[in-house]
């Protein structure tokens, strides 16, 4: 038989049957998302255009300047749930501080979850025409419904997450996400303007077949960090068969997306310099956990080097991390690696 044809929407609320108890705000949110995540496709898709067509008036109407694809997505995301009471507080990369959402009817309680995101990920790219994407984690939150959102309910640890996923802007616009425990894509079809199931129970493939780091830091790494990309590449003597081959995109959805597919370990360890404390670029809530619950709910695994990125609890809402992410036991090879030469 062909396969089955199924919206996100109605796999969503599919899933939603599942759980007697469910009011439908967590449906409505992840729908809000993926549409969130639409409205940022199409812009995407015309980002060349802006020097040509914008002189003419055709994209700025309002006579408004054009803005930035971070900062336009950033305010997407805002504009998307910032009065619907489903969201109570939010947190993006593009933003200091948190944002308390107070609902603009009164009558409104203030909403349950936190959502938490980075509106464009991979942005210096945009302006070569290579792929980004937007990455988000929802939370339940840990102050009482209707009190003002608090830090509190943004630095949960990554084990605590109801959902995350990320929307990936590449040669087709897809939507990977899980509520921890499957993880299913869609990807979307632009003359419908719908995501459709495409990618039903992602596991991510044995065995792995890339290794996805930025290379010209290995002077910066730690001596483990270091045998371990030479493990990797089949430079050690318990290096595997078939050594890694190398793919880097420096979009981290895009190289996270390749490899949840395809197989393999993306890293993006910490600098060290004599005298310093290690310097880490990845931000533990907007990228590397949400990240690490897709790793884990799709057999993966993800780690800083030390722990599972899971079970990391933040205390800043920009922390940063080293990670390790993809297959398991590539993954704990790094642990293994750095464990014992540090
Ligand atoms: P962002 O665009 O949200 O700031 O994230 C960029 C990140 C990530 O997407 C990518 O993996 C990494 O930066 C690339 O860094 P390098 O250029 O140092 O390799
Ligand atoms: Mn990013
Ligand atoms: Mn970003």
């Amino acid at each position: 038989m062909d396969p089955k044809i199924v919206t996100i929407e109605q796999h969503i609320l599919e899933r939603e049957r599942l759980h007697p108890e469910a009011t439908g705000t967590f449906s409505n949110l992840l729908y809000d998302i993926a549409l969130a995540g639409k409205i940022i496709a199409r812009e995407i898709r015309r980002a060349g255009l802006g020097n040509i067509l914008g002189e003419m008036g055709v994209i700025n109407v309002q006579g408004e300047k054009q803005m930035k694809l971070d900062v336009f997505a950033n305010e997407v995301f805002i504009r998307m749930n910032s009065y619907t009471g489903r969201v109570g507080v939010m947190a993006t990369e593009e933003m200091e501080t948190l944002m308390n959402i107070v609902p603009e009817n009164p009558t409104m309680a203030q909403g349950k979850y936190v959502l938490i995101f980075d509106p464009i990920d991979g942005s210096s790219n945009i302006a070569s025409n290579v792929s980004v994407g937007t990455i988000f984690s929802i939370y339940r939150r840990k102050t009482p419904i209707g009190s003002p959102g608090t830090l509190e309910d943004c630095l949960q640890p990554g084990r605590d997450m109801a959902a995350a996923g990320y929307i990936i802007y590449g040669s087709s616009t897809m939507m990977v996400y899980t509520a921890g425990r499957t993880v299913h894509g869609f990807t979307l079809e632009p003359s419908l303007g719908e995501f459709l199931l495409s990618h039903p129970n992602i596991r991510i493939p044995e065995p792995p077949r890339y290794g996805s780091t930025n290379a010209a830091y290995a002077r910066c790494w730690s001596p483990g960090v270091q045998r371990y990309h030479r493990y990797l590449h089949g430079m050690e003597t318990e290096s595997p068969a078939v050594p890694l081959s190398s793919r880097y995109v420096g979009s981290l959805v895009a190289d996270f997306h390749r490899n949840l597919l395809q197989g393999g370990v993306f890293y993006y360890p910490a600098h060290h310099a004599p005298g310093q404390p290690p310097q880490a670029k990845l931000r533990l809530l907007y990228e590397a956990a949400p990240l690490g619950l897709i790793a884990a709910a799709a057999g993966g695994y993800a780690s800083d080097g030390t722990r599972d990125i899971l079970d990391v609890v933040p205390t800043e809402l920009h922390q940063r991390t080293a990670l390790f992410v993809g297959n398991r036991a590539m993954v704990e090879k790094a642990e293994a690696y750095i464990a014992r030469y540090g």
